[in-house]
Order: structure tokens, then C-alpha cells, then sequence
């Protein structure tokens, strides 16, 4: 079939809302465009076990260590389901790997910010799993089908972490006059970095139009950035803390928050690599990789010997 029909066969189907399969034919910029996304979202949520990692062994308590340890063992399946997804797509784990360790691929910039204090547990969980969810329920939708079908999965457990940094920060915000300032604290530092998690604005984001077209994404950067102030701007009541934004208010109008002006400079700071952690970050990655290696090959040379036993039997 001439390249014509076989692409307007193919937007037919995303406009009928059918999924786009492995084996189906696609653009190749549509491809494209998913292993990025995917891949990026794979690296996102194994970066992403470090920060937390880092107070598994000084959780203060049984209880909220056996919380935190589930929740980043979660991370770890979402970057699996991941990766699994975008290899679908023809790309090899083995380069997804290494386009990470070289820096080619990028993860959320999120990650590269220190976990400081144990109130940084909550915040992360509420803040940073919360702008996660905005964004993976639209993704639930998402026109590639082994994409969205392991958002649906993912979602659920992303709603259990959010609750339970919720929780944390409860309980901060009950406690001593030192534990309702280590709360607002990590609110502080934690809250606009959440707000750069859903990327550029609009009219500064260059892959949006196609995304959009092809429903890869359904919502646009500051949609769901508006989408998530408005919610979390409710929620931060309940712990009697506040945001640290001076120009923060209720637009009777829009029927929205109003926000101030995001730091974008730092934003591309923390992208371009420079920010507080980046290279501690990968540098965790690549040793895990490098102590990983016996496993692997292990494995390898354990499945041969079950095909060689096969055969022989
Ligand atoms: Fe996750
Ligand atoms: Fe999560």
C-alpha cells in the first residue's frame, strides 16, 4: 500500500479511538516519538527509587519503613512495565540503558533534587507522585496500546503513594513545633520543582501539536500544571500549611488558582544536567548496572542450559 493510505488508514483509527498495536503499521515519527516518551518514563521511575531510597534505613518506624520500602519496590515494577512497553516498539533494553548512562536519554528532572529531612518522604509522595498522576490518568488514554494498558496498572499504585506522603505530612503537621516546620520545609522546597515535572509552557513546548494529533497526549503541559495547582491548593489547607508562592489565589473568574511565574532558568539548569544531584544520581545508576552484571549473565547462561536440557530431552 502507497505510505499515503497506510497513514491516513492509521490517523483513521486514532481518531476512532482504536489502539495502535506493535505489529500495526506506524509512522515512524510516531515511533519514534513513544520510545522517547516511554523510555524517558522508564528512566523516570528507576531514578526515581533513589531520593526515596536514600530513607529506607532511617525510616522512623517498622511501619513506615515497610510503607516506604513497598513504595519504592512499585517504582521499580513501573520501570519494568515500561521498558517492556517501549521494547515493543523495537528498541532494545540494552540501549535504553545506555542512552541513559551516556546522558542521551533523560529522566525526570524531579529526581536530581536532594531528600533532606523524612518530612521530604511526604512531600515527595503527595507533590511529586501527585504531578506523576495528572499526567499518567491522561495517559491511561493514550493512543499507544501497551502504553496505556500499563499506565492503568501503574495508576493505581501511583493513588496509594500519593495518599500515603499525604499521611506522612498529617501526621508531621499534628506533631512538635520542630515537626510542623520540617513539614512546611519540605513543602517549600519541593513545591515548584513539582510544578516544572509537567514541562515547558505550551507556547514553548515544541512537540505538543503532533503528540496531541496523534493522541499520545490528551492534555497539554499547562493544562495539567493548572490542573494540579488547583488541586493541591485544596489539599494544603487540610494540613495548615501553605504554598510558597506570594501571588497564589483563587480566581473567582477562571474558577482557578492563579500562580506566580515558575523559575525557568533553574528549570533548564536542572535539564541541561547541572542541577544538585544529577550526577550523584547517574552515577548510582551506572554502579548498580556494573553490580548487576553477575546477575544477568547468570541468567543468561542458566536459560541456555534449560534450552540445552529441552532439546536434549
Ligand atoms: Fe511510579
Ligand atoms: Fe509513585
Amino acid at each position: 500500500m502507497e505510505n499515503h493510505n497506510l497513514e491516513t488508514r492509521f490517523q483513521n483509527k486514532i481518531d476512532q479511538e482504536i489502539k495502535i498495536e506493535p505489529r500495526d503499521w506506524m509512522p515512524d515519527a510516531y515511533r519514534k516519538t513513544n520510545i522517547r516518551q516511554i523510555s524517558q518514563h522508564a528512566h523516570s521511575e528507576i531514578v526515581g527509587m533513589l531520593p526515596e531510597g536514600n530513607w529506607i534505613s532511617r525510616a522512623p518506624s517498622l511501619k513506615r519503613k515497610a510503607i516506604l520500602l513497598a513504595k519504592v519496590q512499585d517504582e521499580a515494577g513501573h520501570g519494568l512495565y515500561l521498558y517492556a512497553a517501549a521494547e515493543t516498539l523495537g528498541q532494545s533494553r540494552e540501549q535504553m540503558i545506555e542512552d541513559l548512562h551516556s546522558g542521551r536519554a533523560k529522566y525526570s528532572s524531579i529526581f536530581n533534587y536532594p531528600t533532606l529531612t523524612w518530612a521530604d518522604m511526604g512531600a515527595i509522595g503527595w507533590l511529586v507522585d501527585g504531578a506523576a498522576i495528572m499526567n499518567q490518568v491522561m495517559l491511561t488514554r493514550t493512543s499507544y496500546g501497551p502504553y496505556a494498558r500499563a499506565m492503568v496498572r501503574i495508576c493505581k499504585e501511583e493513588s496509594f503513594h500519593q495518599r500515603q506522603g499525604f499521611e506522612v505530612l498529617l501526621v508531621l503537621s499534628k506533631g512538635s513545633e520542630a515537626q510542623k516546620a520540617m513539614c512546611q520545609d519540605a513543602i517549600n522546597r519541593w513545591w515548584w520543582p513539582a510544578l516544572m515535572m509537567f514541562g515547558p509552557r505550551d507556547s514553548e513546548s515544541t512537540n505538543s501539536d503532533m503528540s496531541m494529533k496523534w493522541k499520545i497526549k490528551r492534555k497539554s503541559n499547562d493544562e495539567l500544571r493548572q490542573q494540579f495547582v488547583d488541586m493541591i491548593a485544596e489539599q494544603v489547607k487540610l494540613l495548615n500549611m501553605t504554598l510558597p508562592d506570594a501571588q497564589l489565589r483563587y480566581n473567582e473568574n477562571t474558577k482557578h488558582y492563579d500562580f506566580g511565574e515558575i523559575n525557568w532558568d533553574e528549570f533548564w539548569q536542572v535539564v541541561k544536567g547541572n542541577g544538585p544531584c544529577n550526577k550523584e544520581r547517574l552515577a548510582a545508576r551506572k554502579k548498580a548496572w556494573e553490580e548487576g552484571r553477575w546477575v544477568r549473565e547468570a541468567a543468561t547462561a542458566y536459560a541456555a542450559k534449560q534450552k540445552q536440557k529441552q532439546k536434549a530431552a
